[in-house]
C-alpha cells in the first residue's frame, strides 16, 4: 500500500508506466509490441491498468466513423484521469498514435488539448525524442513520413517479454498500400507500399523462434505484394520469404495477412502446396459480388476474375479456407448488386468473413460519389450476409466432426487439465492434456463442435504417453 508521504518524491522513485490501447486491424496489435518495447529502453513497463500509467497510448485505426468517435470519447475520460492523478501530483502524459493520428494530426490537440502527443505509424522509432519535447504544455506533432526506415530504429524485445507475449507473432513485412480503392483511408494513413528487407525480417523471426515462438504471423496491407530487397540483391517474393522463414528452427507455422486477389501469383500458389509450414487459411477480400460495385471500388478485378483465383488456390491447395471482407451499402449499390454479393458467397462458401457497412471517409473519392444508401438498407443487407456467412462458417464446423487434425498447442485450457490450440484452420481447440504439449502440434480427433470452439481426444499413442 502507499504512504501518505511526498507523492511527487514517490513517482519519481518507482518505474514509469505505459498502457497501450489499440484498435483496428492487427497491424496495430503488432505497432504497439513495437512501441512498447521502444519505450521500454527508456524504463517505462507495461501495465494493463490504465489508471496506473505515467503514458497513455491510444493506438487508433480510422477505417470507419465509428472507430475515431469512439477514440475521441475515450480521450475524454482519459482527460479526467489525468486531472484526477494532476491533483495528487502525479503527471501523465496522452499520445495518439495509428491512423486517426496520421489522418488528423494537429485537429487531435485542436479537439482535446489534453493530448499531449501525436505520432503516426511511420514514426514510433521517435517516441523517447517526443517524450522528451512534450512536458511544457504545448502538444507536439509527428505525422511526417521519415526518410530513414523507422524498423532500423526500433528497439529490439527482450526474451523474457517475447515469451509473455506468446507461442505466435505478429511480423509486419509489408506496409502501406498503392491500390487506392476509393472507400479506403489506408494509402492515406500508411501511406506507399513499402516492403522491409529480408535479411531485417529473418533477424525479427529467429529472436522470436529463439525465445519460443512457433508460429508467425507476417502482416502487410498487401501482403501478397511482398518484394523485399533479398540478402544479395534482387526482390525476393512472399513465396520466397516464406520458404527462408520456414528454414527457422522451430517456426511450425507460417501464416500471412491481408492479400489482394489481384497479388496471388504462381509462386505462392507452389508454396502452399510444397511448404509444409504453410497453412492452408487465406484471407482473400473481395469486398462485393457486383462487377458495377467493383469498378466503382477501383479494385481493378471483376467476379469472374475473383472467381478464377479462387480456383487456381484450391487447385494448388484443395483443403484450402477461405474468408473475406465485405461492404455493404457503398454509394449506388442497389438491391440486384447485393444479390450478386450473395451469388457470389454461395459459389465461393467461406469459412469464415468480416462485414462492413459502407461508411464514407474524408478524402476519399467515394465520399463524394452521390447515393449513400441509408442506415437501415445497410443494416438490413449486412444482417443478410452476416445469415449466410454464419451459416456457412457452421458447416465448415461441423466439418471437422470425426476428423483427426493437427493442432498446435498455445496455451492451458478453460478447465484444470485441459489445454487449449488451433487447427491448420484457425479453430480453436480444446483437449484433455498434459501442459508440455503446449509448443507443439498433435494430432486430435474431433468429437464435439461447439459455436466458438472444437473439443477432441489426443491421438492414441498420445493419449497412452501420457497415463
Ligand atoms: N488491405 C486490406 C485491408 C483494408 S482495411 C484489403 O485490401 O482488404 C480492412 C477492411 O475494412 C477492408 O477490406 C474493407 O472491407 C473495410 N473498409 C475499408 N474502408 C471502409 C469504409 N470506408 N467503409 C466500410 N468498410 C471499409
Ligand atoms: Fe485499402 Fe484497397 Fe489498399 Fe486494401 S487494397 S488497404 S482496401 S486501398
Ligand atoms: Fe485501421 Fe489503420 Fe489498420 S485505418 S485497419 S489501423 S491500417
Amino acid at each position: 500500500m502507499e504512504s501518505q508521504g511526498d507523492a511527487s518524491s514517490q513517482v519519481d522513485d518507482r518505474k514509469r508506466k505505459v498502457f497501450v490501447k489499440s484498435y483496428g486491424c492487427q497491424m496495430n496489435v503488432y505497432d504497439a509490441t513495437r512501441m512498447t518495447d521502444v519505450l521500454a529502453k527508456e524504463g517505462y513497463e507495461e501495465t494493463a491498468a490504465m489508471e496506473s500509467a505515467d503514458l497513455i497510448v491510444l493506438n487508433t485505426c480510422h477505417i470507419r466513423e465509428h472507430a475515431s468517435e469512439k477514440v475521441f470519447s475515450e480521450l475524454g475520460k482519459i482527460r479526467v484521469l489525468k486531472q484526477e492523478r494532476a491533483a495528487r501530483g502525479v503527471d501523465t502524459k496522452i499520445a495518439v498514435a495509428g491512423c486517426v493520428a496520421q489522418a488528423e494530426g494537429g485537429e487531435i490537440l485542436r479537439r482535446q488539448p489534453a493530448v499531449d502527443f501525436v505520432v503516426g505509424p511511420q514514426n514510433y522509432h521517435r517516441l523517447p525524442d517526443l517524450l522528451r519535447r512534450t512536458g511544457n504544455g504545448a502538444g507536439v506533432v509527428d505525422t511526417e513520413f521519415p526518410i530513414e526506415d523507422k524498423f532500423d530504429h526500433l528497439a529490439d524485445p527482450s526474451p523474457e517479454k517475447i515469451r509473455t507475449r506468446g507461442l505466435s507473432a505478429f511480423v509486419t513485412v509489408q506496409e502501406g498500400c498503392d491500390k487506392f480503392c476509393t472507400f479506403c483511408v489506408v494509402p492515406y494513413t500508411r501511406g506507399a507500399e513499402v516492403s522491409r528487407p529480408v535479411h531485417q525480417i529473418l533477424q525479427e523471426v529467429e529472436r522470436l523462434a529463439a525465445s519460443g515462438v512457433c508460429e508467425v504471423t507476417l502482416l502487410g496491407q498487401n501482403v501478397n505484394a511482398y518484394h523485399g530487397e533479398g540478402p544479395s540483391g534482387g526482390a525476393w517474393s512472399l513465396a520466397r520469404l516464406a520458404e527462408r522463414i520456414a528454414q527457422v528452427p522451430g517456426i511450425l507455422r507460417i501464416r500471412y495477412t491481408t492479400s489482394h486477389p489481384n497479388d496471388m501469383s504462381d509462386d505462392l500458389l507452389a508454396a502452399h502446396r510444397d511448404i509444409p509450414q504453410f497453412m492452408p487459411f487465406l484471407h482473400l477480400p473481395v469486398q462485393s459480388g457486383s462487377d458495377r460495385i467493383l469498378a466503382l471500388m477501383n479494385r481493378k478485378h471483376s467476379v469472374a476474375d475473383y472467381l478464377r483465383q479462387i480456383e487456381r488456390i484450391r487447385t494448388a491447395r484443395p483443403d484450402m479456407a477461405l474468408s473475406s471482407d465485405f461492404i455493404v451499402g457503398f454509394p449506388g449499390e442497389t438491391e440486384k448488386d447485393f444479390e450478386d454479393t450473395l451469388r457470389l458467397i454461395e459459389e465461393v462458401k467461406f469459412a469464415s468473413a468480416y462485414f462492413f457497412k459502407y461508411s464514407a471517409r474524408p478524402g476519399t473519392p467515394a465520399s463524394t460519389m452521390d447515393e449513400h444508401a441509408p442506415e437501415e438498407v445497410k443494416a438490413e443487407r449486412l444482417a443478410r450476409l452476416k445469415a449466410l456467412v454464419d451459416g456457412q462458417r457452421d458447416a465448415f464446423n461441423q466439418a471437422m466432426l470425426g476428423q483427426s487434425v493437427d493442432v498446435l498447442f498455445e496455451k492451458p485450457g478453460r478447465r484444470p487439465g485441459q489445454i487449449g490450440g488451433k487447427t491448420p484452420w484457425l479453430h480453436a481447440v480444446h483437449v484433455d492434456g498434459p501442459q508440455d504439449l503446449i509448443g507443439q502440434i498433435a494430432r486430435v480427433r474431433i468429437i464435439e463442435v461447439g459455436v466458438n470452439s472444437l473439443y477432441g481426444h489426443l491421438g492414441d499413442s498420445l493419449t497412452e504417453a501420457s497415463h
